[in-house]
């Protein structure tokens, strides 16, 4: 395993594979949190949320997913700085896969900004609800079950912050670009690489980022119109 970690291919199939486990989780993350538009009560939302919170088999992903993005970026961070390094001054070389578009030459910076929003991300929601507590999570019951207002905690920072709401448009977009290379990137890594499919997954590539970033835009962009 170590040697396979060492060798810049095992890095970048590390990278590969997070990267799908990822992809997957982000389409599960868009659908609960399109309640948040599909019912302005904040019942399903709520139900789902807690739902996510509390059902076992779920709780069991969430250090799954820890990792997942913790090896996504480590090694993504190392594959770039060994590339970074080997790089000829005088010849500024790119390889194949970067030559692509805008997108593909700038998944570092794409991933980074990412990152940035991720951790903002993180604290506005996910730590409050686990660790901290906020005001604005107040017990309710629905159908005869306790359990904290997400909704509330969620749907109150997109109300009343253009800024936050800015931002979340502004991480969605840096995260389409980035999936609209690294979606066909991870299969051309781990060998599905011939160029009928090459073709294909490209256009899917696109398909899954407009649907990613256009469905996460789409939730403060209606708290800005409507609220
Ligand atoms: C409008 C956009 C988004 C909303 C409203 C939203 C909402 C939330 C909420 C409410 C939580 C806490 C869930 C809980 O602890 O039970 C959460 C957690 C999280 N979100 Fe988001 N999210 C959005 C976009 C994103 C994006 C774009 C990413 C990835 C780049 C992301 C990654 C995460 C992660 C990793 C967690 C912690 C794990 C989890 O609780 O599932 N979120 N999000």
């Amino acid at each position: 395993m170590s040697s396979f970690t060492k060798s810049s291919i095992g890095r970048k199939v590390l990278v590969s594979l997070s990267g799908l486990f990822l992809m997957i989780f982000l389409l599960v993350h868009l659908t609960v949190n399109l309640m948040l538009i599909i019912d302005d009560t904040g019942v399903l939302f709520n139900k789902a949320a807690h739902f996510m919170a509390t059902n076992p088999a779920i709780k069991v992903m969430e250090p799954v997913l820890a990792l997942g993005f913790i090896i996504h970026i480590l090694y993504a961070a190392i594959v770039t700085l060994k590339n970074y390094l080997a790089r000829p001054a005088k010849y500024n070389k790119r390889n194949s896969q970067e030559t692509g578009g805008w997108a593909s030459r700038n998944m570092f910076f794409l991933g980074s900004t990412v990152f940035i929003f991720l951790v903002i991300h993180v604290w506005n929601f996910f730590w409050k609800m686990r660790f901290t507590g906020d005001p604005l999570l107040d017990h309710i019951t629905v159908d005869g079950e306790q359990m904290e207002n997400a909704y509330n905690l969620v749907a109150t920072l997109f109300k009343t912050s253009y800024i936050y709401g800015g931002l979340y448009i502004l991480g969605a977009i840096a995260l389409g670009l980035h999936l609209s290379h690294g979606f066909w990137s991870s299969f051309h890594t781990i060998g599905w690489n011939n160029d009928i499919w090459m073709k294909r997954l490209k256009t899917v590539a696109i398909i899954y980022a407009v649907i990613i970033a256009g469905g996460f835009t789409s939730i403060p962009v209606y708290y800005m119109i409507f609220f």
